[in-house]
């Protein structure tokens, strides 16, 4: 299940400049301007690095979930959990001109010239023709954070 389900208590873990943000239709962009705030599960330390700590981020605890962090040193950023179970960061610069995609339903939509990505951000439909970037990230398997930046 993704955040974009009902289930408000999903979606109150986001990330916007205000702390303050909700995933849904058309408001993807909003919620990707400024820099990270803290959430809960979520911090920004001085260096700029993001921590995850993925246990206390709800939308992050199935496959296919997801969490913004708004931009981690100026890249607008999200981390997904894939279907293995792992977790990465991505970069959610669209590959075609740069213009950060928004979520959509199965996965990354640019709002610009319609690419899409899937939600690990493979391309599906162009005029964007790679994916979307990985963003470096660290697992600490110890502490259950992914440390982002
Ligand atoms: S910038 Fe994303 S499709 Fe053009």
């Amino acid at each position: 299940m993704s955040e974009l389900s009902a289930d408000p208590s999903r979606r109150a873990f986001l990330v916007g400049v205000c702390g303050a943000a909700l995933l849904g239709a058309g408001l993807g962009s909003a919620l990707l301007a400024g820099d990270a705030v803290a959430a809960t599960g979520i911090r920004r330390k001085k260096n700029g690095q993001v921590v995850v700590t993925v246990a206390k981020v709800p939308s992050l605890q199935a496959t296919g979930g997801r969490a913004l962090l708004g931009t981690v040193k100026g890249t607008p950023v999200a981390v997904v959990r894939e279907a293995d179970g792992s977790f990465a960061a991505l970069n959610l610069a669209c590959t075609h001109q740069g213009v950060t995609v928004n979520p959509d339903a199965a996965g990354w939509l640019c709002p610009a010239h319609g690419s899409k990505f899937a939600l690990d951000g493979a391309m599906e439909r162009g005029p964007a023709t790679t994916n979307l970037a990985a963003y470096p990230s660290r697992w600490d398997v110890r502490r259950g954070t992914l440390t982002v930046g």
